[in-house]
């Protein structure tokens, strides 16, 4: 039964709702996302999205340096839902416990339409590629979704 119904729900999903909820194919939201990057984001993962260098070694006070976005980085391993709440309440408070870490929430500063759009510029980089994987791990995850 179970099983039955996961096959209708991938029957129902189509195409469309492979590619997630990023509007990367939407060319004025990826422009406004490409804006909304510079100002709030490039300082810290690059203009170029290329991160801080030695991203994956912490600091002496056990902070990690902004990590890229593009197809070196692991940004393209997450679903939409995780990105969307990374970037909406910051990586403390998705990680928990003491965790501690300069990845604050823009909740406050971004609604969730410009936070989809900044998303959708960073996916609109990736080679086409990471992209498909992309979408398959968004896929994959609605499975586990309610
Ligand atoms: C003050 C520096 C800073 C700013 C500004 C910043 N970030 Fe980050 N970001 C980080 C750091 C540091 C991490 C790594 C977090 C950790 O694991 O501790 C991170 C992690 C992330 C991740 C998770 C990446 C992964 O591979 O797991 C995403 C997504 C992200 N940032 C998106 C954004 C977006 C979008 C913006 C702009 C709206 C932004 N960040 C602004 C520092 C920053």
């Amino acid at each position: 039964m179970k099983q039955a119904m996961i096959g209708l729900a991938l029957l129902a999903a189509g195409p469309a709702a492979a590619q997630g909820i990023l509007p990367y194919d939407q060319p004025s939201r990826v422009e406004n996302g490409a804006r909304l990057y510079t100002e709030n984001c490039a300082a810290c993962h690059g203009a170029d999205l290329a991160g801080q260098p030695d991203w994956q070694t912490a600091d002496a006070d056990g902070y990690l340096p902004a990590p890229p976005h593009d197809e070196t980085g692991h940004t393209w391993h997450h679903a939409d839902p995780l990105l969307f709440r990374i970037v909406a309440l910051g990586t403390e408070a998705i990680v928990g416990g003491d965790y501690k870490s300069h990845m604050i929430g823009f909740k406050d500063t971004l609604s969730p339409d410009e936070i989809l759009d900044v998303l959708a510029f960073i996916k609109s980089t990736w080679p086409a590629e990471v992209i498909e994987i992309h979408n398959e791990i968004n896929e994959r995850a609605r499975l586990y979704s309610n």
